[in-house]
């Protein structure tokens, strides 16, 4: 068993305690972030933008996931590893059902699903299964194309009572974690009140539990810094003081900022 289970996330929550959230594909920096104390992993299909250079998240697999999730795991065995399943990998009740069964198995101990209310029934069925499951909200890159580009969502009334809908229903279909990607700060701040559980926040402003940075983004290695982000590894000197350094702003409020958010 993990040293961080979904019961220490929700006791940080219930005490008012930020914890920070990283993504790794790697055993290294799965490694370092252990020796951070960083409560959880993202192992983010992230990956194709990063790793494989894709200008999406679109062309990441099934076999790409289990790969790093394996890889991840091997460095690690303290941190709670969140896998994302891929574009289509849930796009029916029964894929969800085999390709969770099947990132679980290499090691994950929760799956990430981009999307909404349309996710209620797959939700009820991997929680009755016993797969714990974190929702995703916001900006949902796997539905770049659709959405016509990388843009702050929930900005009009409509669009942020729909998110706040869609946040309620999927808590009670049974998500353990919220990520809310790239929304207004005040209605991240609303969401992340209402809930019960522990919400993350990725250019979703200072109020939420928890923050997630994509790692390439916090050591300064993508080609542009994000708004929301911060360049750790510019003040820190290595990769793993970075890291800590993130672990302690994230807990101590410092990071991030208002102007990190959106409004
Ligand atoms: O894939 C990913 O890294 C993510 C985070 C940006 C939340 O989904």
């Amino acid at each position: 068993m993990k040293t961080v289970t979904i019961n220490t996330l929700n006791a940080l929550k219930e005490k008012g305690e930020k914890f920070p959230v990283i993504t790794a594909y790697d055993a290294s920096f799965s490694r370092l972030i252990e020796q951070a104390g960083i409560e959880v992993i993202l192992v983010g299909d992230s990956l194709g933008n990063v790793i494989q250079g894709h200008d999406s998240t679109v062309p990441v697999t099934m076999d790409d996931m289990i790969y790093h999730i394996q890889s991840v795991c091997r460095g690690n065995r303290q941190s709670l590893v969140i896998a994302d399943m891929p574009f289509m990998a849930y796009a029916t009740e029964v894929q969800a059902m085999e390709n969770a069964a099947l990132l679980m198995q290499a090691g994950a101990n929760m799956v990430k699903l981009e999307g909404g209310a349309w996710l209620e029934e797959t939700v009820l069925m991997l929680t009755e299964r016993g797969i714990p499951t974190c929702g995703h909200l916001g900006l949902t890159p796997q539905s770049v194309n659709k959405l016509g580009g990388y843009r702050v969502q929930g900005r009009d009334d409509e669009a942020a009572m729909q998110m706040i809908r869609d946040a309620h229903l999927l808590e009670d279909a049974g998500i353990d974690i919220l990520v809310l990607e790239c929304v207004p700060s005040a209605l991240a701040k609303q969401i992340t009140e209402e809930l019960h559980i522990p919400v993350i926040g990725i250019g979703a402003g200072p109020d939420t539990n928890a923050q997630v940075l994509v790692i390439y983004d916090m050591l300064g290695l993508s080609p542009r810094l994000p708004a929301f982000a911060k360049n750790f590894l510019a003040e820190s000197g290595d990769v793993g003081s970075a890291l800590k350094t993130y672990a302690d702003e994230v807990r101590s409020g410092a990071f991030p900022k208002p102007e990190h958010g959106f409004t």
